[in-house]
């Protein structure tokens, strides 16, 4: 899903064979219909303002502008995201779409945003990077963004519930065929370092209560499952930072390697069968709304 390339002294990132496999669209396009739906609901005005927090290459904010209710106006949006090279991608790709466009290449714990703005923050596949410090810094930014009324989206599969306890195996299986062939061509683990934040698999309740500290009311919180195939997963495998998580210590694009060419053995042997009998392992997904005020 990503490389990593060193640019201007900073690490870039491109975050998209995987945001683009059907499997990434159909489980991130049924979140943000559902999201939708209530807003819809529950709201008695348009998503006129919009920011996009770690817009990547802009999946999210394309899939929430493709399914707003016929009729509806184009809204403004904000793009933020700490790779400039995610801000340009994901711009091009948004800019005919929308009413007016701004975007801000930064950390979201850092970034100033005006207040009372917007109708809806929309945090897709993104706050698992955060520490717990980190994510409480993001939110106390985010709510006050917010008008009243307005709401808060995310979504991740990086919780203590994204994996099925009968899926364990397939991961298990993935890491011991990636750490026998880095040992098979001479690599050893360079580093015994805190492993990163994406791979701590918060609860679902963590996340509830943080949002409950910051203010917000939290009303829905949902499991989305999705069956990710062989090539979805060779795609996230092959993503440095989701190795550098299970595989920590390794360089991260030997690690990369290593995960993606243990994908085929592992899910041959552990994935449940579709009817064509074809493998894939079961990822659930974190979709929560939360609102100011009400
Ligand atoms: C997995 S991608 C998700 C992209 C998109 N939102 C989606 O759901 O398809 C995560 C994105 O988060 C960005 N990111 C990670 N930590 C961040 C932070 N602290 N502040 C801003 N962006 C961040 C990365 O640069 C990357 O583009």
């Amino acid at each position: 899903m990503s490389e990593i390339n060193e640019a201007a002294g900073q690490q870039e990132y491109v975050y998209e064979p995987f945001a683009e496999t059907p499997e990434y669209l159909q489980v991130n396009r049924e979140i943000i219909r559902g999201w939708i739906d209530t807003i819809v609901r529950e709201s008695d005005r348009q998503v006129r303002m919009l920011v996009d927090v770690a817009c990547g290459v802009g999946t999210m904010v394309q899939l929430f502008l493709e399914n707003l209710p016929t009729g509806w106006m184009k809204p403004e949006v904000m793009l933020v995201d700490m790779s400039a090279t995610a801000i340009t991608q994901a711009s091009e790709r948004v800019r005919p779409h929308v009413a007016g466009l701004d975007s801000i290449c930064g950390k979201i714990q850092e970034v100033e945003l005006p207040k009372d703005r917007y109708d809806v923050v929309l945090w897709g596949n993104g706050i698992h990077y955060l520490s717990e410090e980190e994510q409480l810094a993001a939110l106390n930014r985010l709510r006050p963004t917010l008008r009243d009324g307005g709401w808060l989206l995310f979504n991740s599969a990086f919780t203590a519930e994204s994996r099925p306890d009968d899926t364990i195996p397939f991961y298990r299986a993935q890491i011991a065929r990636a750490v026998r062939y880095l040992q098979s061509i001479g690599v050893k683990r360079e580093r015994v370092e805190a492993p990163p934040n994406s791979s701590r698999f918060l609860p679902a309740e963590h996340y509830a209560e943080l949002l409950k500290q910051v203010g917000f009311t939290v009303q829905e919180v949902r499991s989305v499952a999705a069956r990710l195939y062989q090539t979805a997963w060779e795609h996230i495998s092959g993503f440095a930072q989701y190795a550098a998580g299970a595989l920590h210590g390794y360089r991260e694009d030997l690690a990369s390697t290593a995960m993606r060419l243990a994908v085929a053995p592992a899910i041959e042997q552990y994935g449940e069968r579709d009817p064509e009998n074809r493998p894939y392992v079961t990822r659930n997904w974190l979709a929560t709304m939360a609102r100011v005020g009400r």
